[in-house]
């Protein structure tokens, strides 16, 4: 059986990325096969495999009917309004955007699928700050995406990890809600993606292609003195256009060092989600805050 779908619910399947295969030609099979090739089978698929020669199937089962859940699927998208969020778009002017402007922007972005599995976006925490300026900060944090807890409360590492964090920031004398100090030390925490990736899942690249351009703006408009990335995905986003081949190199190997984001120095670490795995590598993790605290001495001398 096949589904007749017109130009509009094919582009709305497109946005949803569930591919549809259909022959142009549909030949009827015959009745009389028992199992006979039949290529006249609209296939729905989430994220499989494009078929491009129909699998033989029996007659009995080209013939049954449409599963209700393909076609209440079909029928759902086919009945939804024209104006469904445009996926890959961003409003234009982010580089000039001011903090709260960025932060609305960010709270209603839809420029990827993201945006139809979150509760809230996660923009970042830090230093408070009047209504829309921008936070006085040395430090900002850079963590990979939201999880759970951090998509239903809108704030950053707010689980386990976050917990390990802020004690990790305490030994440096450094709280998430603390103003800066006539010596500085004021700190923002945020992520590469703003929104939670289901099921706790990696970021695909094209999320972090979307997601990125905002973090970009929050660095420039934070003009922190030190980033520290934690983590494979805040790692490869900041150091990209800095580091050759960053996405192929352990993290272990780009420690220790100190690196430029906008002119930023960054610092290289492990994420608290992968420590509270490996509780030993904590002390590498010290390490690396130690490097990022005499870096910004150093700045500061
Ligand atoms: N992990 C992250 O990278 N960020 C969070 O906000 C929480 C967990």
């Amino acid at each position: 059986m096949a589904l007749n779908l017109d130009t509009r619910q094919r582009a709305m399947l497109a946005e949803m990325h569930v591919r549809v295969w259909s022959p142009l030609t549909a030949p009827e099979p015959a009745a009389t096969s028992s199992a006979v090739e039949v290529a006249d089978a609209a296939v729905l698929t989430h994220d499989a495999p494009v078929v491009s020669s129909p699998a033989p199937v029996s007659v009995a089962a080209a013939r049954a009917p449409v599963p209700a859940a393909v076609t209440a699927h079909a029928a759902a998208l086919a009945a939804a309004p024209v104006s469904t969020p445009r996926m890959g778009q961003r409003p234009e002017g982010l580089d000039h955007m001011d903090w709260a402007t960025l932060h609305s922007t960010v709270s209603s972005c839809q420029a990827c699928t993201l945006c139809s599995t979150r509760h809230h976006t996660v923009f970042g925490v830090g230093a408070p700050a009047p209504e829309g300026q921008v936070p006085q900060v040395d430090w900002l944090i850079v963590g990979e995406a939201p999880g759970e807890n951090e998509d239903l409360q809108g704030q950053p590492f707010v689980g386990q990890a976050g917990q390990l964090l802020d004690n990790m920031l305490r030994a440096c004398g450094l709280s998430r809600t603390a103003q800066a100090g006539p010596e500085g030390g004021g700190i923002y925490i945020t992520n590469v993606l703003k929104c939670r990736p289901p099921g706790n899942r990696n970021p695909k690249p094209e999320e972090v292609a979307q997601c990125e351009p905002y973090l970009q703006r929050q660095v420039a408009l934070l003009k922190p003195k030190i980033i520290v990335a934690m983590g494979r995905f805040a790692v490869q986003s900041l150091l990209q256009h800095s580091v050759p081949g960053v996405d192929n190199t352990p993290l272990g190997k780009l420690r220790g060092q100190v690196h430029s984001y906008q002119g930023v120095p960054v610092v290289v670490t492990y994420h608290p989600a992968y420590l509270l795995r490996n509780l030993p590598e904590k002390a590498k993790v010290w390490a690396d805050l130690c490097l990022a605290m005499a870096q910004l001495r150093g700045r500061s001398q």
